[in-house]
């Protein structure tokens, strides 16, 4: 297949930017018959980088299942910001792992941390798996998947949560309702049902002058930050323009 006709496909089903796509899609098909499998899933609404396999991360190629989370541009702020925290030798828990890809981005960039990561979804596992060789991946909720001996040893807790309110699911990309589980993407209520509790437990888990780091949208901040007072530590709130990124960092006191 040319590249003509494949941006004629890409373009025809509605793909806004099929020139580059189809780019992509040539450069990573293996054989003929992968190709057309490829043009067709993408046709058909799949996800770019579940198409590819791969999604790009910070300097990363991150491989990417079928139904697993496709990690967003914005989340790289949170994976500079968790970068900027670690120490080598610091223990670090991607939770919320989904491909492992801030989990991963971390590894890349911090020589020697200890890297833990862990999802509820068995899929995400796989993926995470994949993506993380040098770490554990256990599956379970929250910090219920973690070893207990992580007790009070977590200097960087990283958990991009779920936080899209339960009703503005709907209005998510179709892309993203129909390629992506909703359990990826459903924060409850308001958002923050997953965020409270990975705030609420995090005293127990992180070390003395460790930190805890979540993404949220930009007004969901200052519900955060009283979720995290709520449980004890001070709130930090960063952002990035350019990406329209918001992270709020919690901090263990020293003792
Ligand atoms: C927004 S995605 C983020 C995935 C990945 N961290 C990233 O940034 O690309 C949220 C992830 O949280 C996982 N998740 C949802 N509820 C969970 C729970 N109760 N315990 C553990 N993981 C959960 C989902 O399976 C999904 O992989």
């Amino acid at each position: 297949m040319f590249l003509s006709s494949v941006v004629s496909e890409l373009r025809a089903a509605g793909c806004v930017f099929a020139e580059d796509e189809a780019r992509l899609i040539l450069a990573t098909a293996e054989s003929p018959a992968q190709l057309r499998r490829m043009v067709v899933d993408r046709v058909a609404g799949l996800p770019l980088e579940q198409v590819l396999g791969w999604a790009r991360f910070r300097d990363l190629r991150v491989l990417i299942d079928p139904g697993v989370f496709v990690p967003r541009r914005r989340t790289e702020f949170l994976a500079g910001e968790a970068v900027a925290l670690a120490r080598a030798g610091s223990v670090v828990v991607d939770l919320c792992c989904g491909s492992g890809a801030v989990g991963a981005a971390v590894a890349a960039e911090v020589p020697d941390i200890m890297l833990y990561a862990a999802d509820i979804d068995p899929a995400a596992v796989a993926c995470a798996r994949r993506n993380l060789p040098g770490a554990l991946v256990h599956q379970g909720d929250l910090y219920q998947a973690l070893p207990l001996c992580l007790r009070g040893r977590v200097d960087v807790l990283v958990a991009n949560a779920p936080y899209v309110p339960t009703e503005e699911v709907d209005f998510l990309p179709l892309e993203a309702r129909l390629h992506e589980p909703l359990v990826a993407l459903d924060g409850g209520e308001d958002g923050l049902e997953l965020i409270r509790r990975v705030f609420r437990q995090a005293p127990e888990w992180l070390a003395p002058g460790g930190s805890v780091l979540v993404e949220t949208s930009d007004e969901q901040a200052a519900s955060a930050c009283a979720a995290l007072l709520d449980a004890g530590l001070e709130p930090l709130v960063t952002s990035s323009e350019e990406l329209d990124a918001t992270v709020i960092i919690g901090q263990m006191p020293i003792r």
